[in-house]
């Protein structure tokens, strides 16, 4: 049901460069042991009605605010550095954004010097990729507020699978 991007290696299909489709709503329509998917199949979130989010959602806060936020700003907003990923997520695939965060992206000209640097080797990012994403969804259409959210679901036991075989 979800798309294998992220497959052993790291293999990572999309360059970057030129930007393909945009995203599809991020409304959940299926789910598997705890994570949840959009009508294309991309990894989105879910937020139960009296707001528990679920693991993913969860993790990738807290995986944003250690590996991303420094550039990023809190809670996806942006900063005088670097673009909000609240509003990159609604614009850019999902296939666009791993891409950009495995290979790193450079904007350099005489007004600027603004670099993102490149993930592809750094298992505490590209093990959590998904969760990030996730989570800069939820941000986006403000399913979920600022800070750390207050209710979350369990770990499911596939995520603690998929973190052992990507952590190694
Ligand atoms: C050292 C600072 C820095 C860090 C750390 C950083 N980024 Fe970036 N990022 C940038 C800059 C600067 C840009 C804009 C580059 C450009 O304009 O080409 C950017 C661009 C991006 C883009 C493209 C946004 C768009 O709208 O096109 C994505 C996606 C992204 N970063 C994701 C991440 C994620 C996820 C993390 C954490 C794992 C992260 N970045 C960590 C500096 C950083």
């Amino acid at each position: 049901m979800f798309r294998g991007i992220l497959v052993a290696g790291f293999l990572v299909l999309a360059s970057g460069v030129a930007f393909s489709e945009p995203p599809g709503d991020p409304k959940s329509v299926a789910s598997e042991d705890g994570k949840y998917a959009d009508a294309n199949g991309d990894p989105t979130y879910n937020v139960g009605p009296d707001g528990t989010v679920d693991w993913y959602t969860f993790s990738g806060y807290r995986r944003y605010h250690s590996d991303c936020h420094v550039c990023h700003g809190p809670d996806g907003l942006g900063s005088s550095y670097a673009p909000a990923l609240t509003e990159s997520v609604k614009r850019i695939s999902y296939v666009d954004f791993i891409g950009v965060v495995a290979n790193g992206r450079k904007e350099v000209n005489a007004a600027k010097q603004n670099v993102m640097p490149a993930f592809g080797t750094n298992k505490n990012v590209m093990c959590y990729l998904d969760d990030i994403y996730i989570y800069l969804r939820a941000r986006s259409t403000d399913a979920i507020g600022r800070g750390r959210p207050a209710k979350k679901a369990a770990k499911p036991a596939s995520f603690i699978e998929a973190e052992k075989a990507c952590m190694g």
